[in-house]
């Protein structure tokens, strides 16, 4: 998705903008620009190009611009080519305002048609030209920023903007309706952005802009106000991650950081949240009364892709652990059916991003029916996590690859914690019990770093495997979720088709396409249903079809069916998609490798999903 980055200071805005928009890459563009108030000859400035941001900065090399006030974009087209001409900023007519945009205007097309009536010239194909076009007529006896607040009334759809214009050259304004801004606040400068990572070297002040609001920024002052201009009285965050923690610290990509980061998150999450001595469970942000809890009589999970895979774990957990009936929807599917919720339903909306706009849809029509929405989230301060009535943290820091690996994990620890969390108050099990399974939780750390020892063995096989033109993954009872995941994995990165199944839905139609060009993974660790996977293997073996086998150590039936087997130290199969997840997003990444693809950014995709 887009992003926005804009200064106002007293440095000079260049480099600070371009290293803003080189921090926001993993949000997936396709062409960049930015425009810089000249001071001396009050005029913008700017500097578009396709591609890549390393495009952007060879451009500003041959033709540097100098200034103190500007504003940065990198486009992930929707309306219009990714070109120089559709990429942002854009100008007015007279090249007084520029602006940036993320989002989508839904009702250009009359305003436009409008607009070109009344003298406008337009130069891109782009739904974001009619804003500034829009600003510009409005912009007559008044100030910029009332310019803008008319403006935005006349729009439909979801937006995050920046604008400036050379009639007022001390100000840098920004508007959120739908899509990500936030503020940062520092000494003689200000910032605005669309994610912390891009300002993050310069400020650790946040201040998160809310729906409607907008925020008028001088270099030493800072004024927030809603669409009507009342002024709000907002306090900035600060943000405890810092730099170091959103960059690769040597991997070759940020995906393969991420996942090894995984055994350290999920160490700090259970110490975070499970209290050592006693095994209390709590969680900070938490906010529904636990007499709510109590008496809720469904879940409903709504989420999208990986964190709709975690809450299909989620389900089985806390069925399991908690005996709540729940349902899991993605949230474009669930935003649109008729829901049958009332005040007794717990809505849980995963989402690493806290971004996600059919999320964000499915959560608002689930609270318009008075349903609670509990949110499992990762970004602090993120759009979800303010409209939910409670939140629960997965404290895995940023997670820039594109392909979500530790926020997955880090979903499905929150969903264990709450389930014993649930179990507890609704007094469904016993502490003992609720102890025993806290014992087996904490072993899962140590767990992941063993999968983690074998990542070259893990690599070869992979490399093996990298040839193939379809993969088919198979799991059963809590792990078909992890077949799911490990498909979606391997197919974001590496492009190739992959699917994955109930393995007990073989028979109903995807054996059919078993033979000697087919890789089938297979989840096939101890528990309750290995030995209905064995014979799943057995019927894919007599096909010819080339098997992956993900089993226990020590399973010596597996050596029989397939030499190609990731052995995973033993543990308790409630726990085990913590650990088959690492082995699934290996095979991916080192697959992907092999063939060349963008690990980090793999085409089409982008790491926060901020339209329909
Ligand atoms: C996963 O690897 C994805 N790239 C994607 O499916 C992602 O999980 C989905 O877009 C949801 O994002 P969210 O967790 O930020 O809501």
């Amino acid at each position: 998705m887009c992003g926005i980055i804009g200064y106002i200071g007293e440095r000079e805005a260049q480099p600070i903008l371009l290293n803003g928009l080189k921090r926001l890459e993993y949000r997936g563009y396709d062409s960049s620009g930015m425009a810089l108030l000249i001071s001396k000859k009050n005029k913008i400035s700017i500097r578009k190009t396709s591609g890549k941001i390393s495009a952007l900065e060879h451009l500003l090399r041959k033709k540097p611009l100098a200034g103190m006030l500007g504003i940065a974009h990198s486009r992930w087209a929707t309306h219009g080519i990714p070109n120089q001409t559709n990429a942002h900023p854009h100008l007015d007519c007279k090249g007084e305002i520029a602006l940036v945009h993320n989002g989508i205007n839904e009702n250009f097309e009359p305003l436009k048609e409008g607009l070109i009536k009344e003298g406008h010239e337009f130069r891109s194909q782009t739904d974001t030209e009619v804003i500034i076009h829009l600003i510009e007529k409005l912009y007559n006896n008044t100030s910029l920023e009332e310019a803008v607040r008319k403006a935005l009334k006349l729009l439909r759809g979801s937006f995050a903007i920046a604008v400036v214009s050379t009639r007022e050259p001390d100000k840098l304004i920004g508007a959120r309706l739908g899509s990500p801004l936030i503020v940062g606040l520092g000494k003689n400068e200000n910032f605005l952005a669309s994610d912390a990572p891009a300002i993050l070297e310069f400020t650790k002040d946040i201040l998160f802009l809310g729906e409607n609001e907008m925020a008028i920024l001088t270099k030493d002052s800072c004024r927030i106000t809603d669409l009507d201009g009342k002024e709000l009285n907002k306090h900035p965050t600060r943000i405890s991650w810092d730099i170091e923690q959103a960059e690769k610290q040597g991997y070759k990509h940020f995906m393969l950081k991420e996942i090894n980061e995984q055994p350290g998150i999920t160490e700090n999450l259970v110490n975070l949240f499970v209290d050592k001595r006693t095994n209390k469970i709590s969680f900070k942000e938490q906010d529904i009364p636990e007499e709510k809890l109590k008496s809720i009589k469904n879940i409903a999970v709504v989420a999208c892709g990986t964190a709709y895979h975690a809450g299909l774990v989620g389900k089985y957990i806390l069925e399991s652990v908690s005996a709540v009936p729940t349902i899991v929807d993605v949230s474009s599917e669930f935003r649109y059916r008729d829901l049958l919720f009332d005040q007794d339903t717990l809505v849980i909306a995963v989402s690493q991003s806290g971004e996600t706009a059919d999320t964000l849809a499915g959560v608002r029509e689930a609270k318009k029916r008075g349903a609670k929405v509990l949110s499992i989230c990762n970004v602090l301060g993120s759009t979800l996590t303010r409209e939910s009535d409670g939140v629960i943290y997965t404290h895995a820091g940023p997670e820039i690859g594109v392909a979500s690996t530790k926020a997955y994990t880090a979903q499905l620890i929150d969903f264990y914690l709450l389930a014993f969390y649930l179990a507890g108050a609704r007094e469904v099990l016993p502490q003992q019990k609720i102890d025993k399974y806290l014992v087996e939780l904490r072993k899962i750390a140590k767990v992941q770093e063993e999968v983690l020892k074998e990542q070259e063995k893990i690599a070869k096989l992979a490399r093996r495997h990298s040839h193939f033109g379809s993969f088919l993954f198979l799991g059963r009872n809590i792990n078909y979720p992890s077949a799911l995941e490990g498909a979606l994995k391997l197919k974001e990165i590496s492009y190739i088709p992959a699917e994955g199944y109930a393995a007990g839905e073989m028979k109903h139609g995807p054996i059919a396409l078993i033979d000697e060009y087919r890789a089938v993974v297979c989840i096939t660790p101890a528990s309750k249903v290995y030995e209905k996977m064995i014979s799943n293997i057995q019927e894919i073996h007599s096909r010819r079809a080339n098997i992956i086998a993900i089993a226990t150590e020590g399973d010596s039936t597996i050596k029989e069916l397939t030499r190609e087997v990731i052995y995973i130290p033993k543990v308790n199969e409630f726990f085990s998609p913590l650990v088959v997840a690492l082995p699934l997003q290996l095979l991916a990444y080192h697959i992907a490798l092999k063939r060349g693809c963008n690990v980090d950014q793999p085409r089409n995709l982008a790491k926060s999903v901020t339209v329909e």
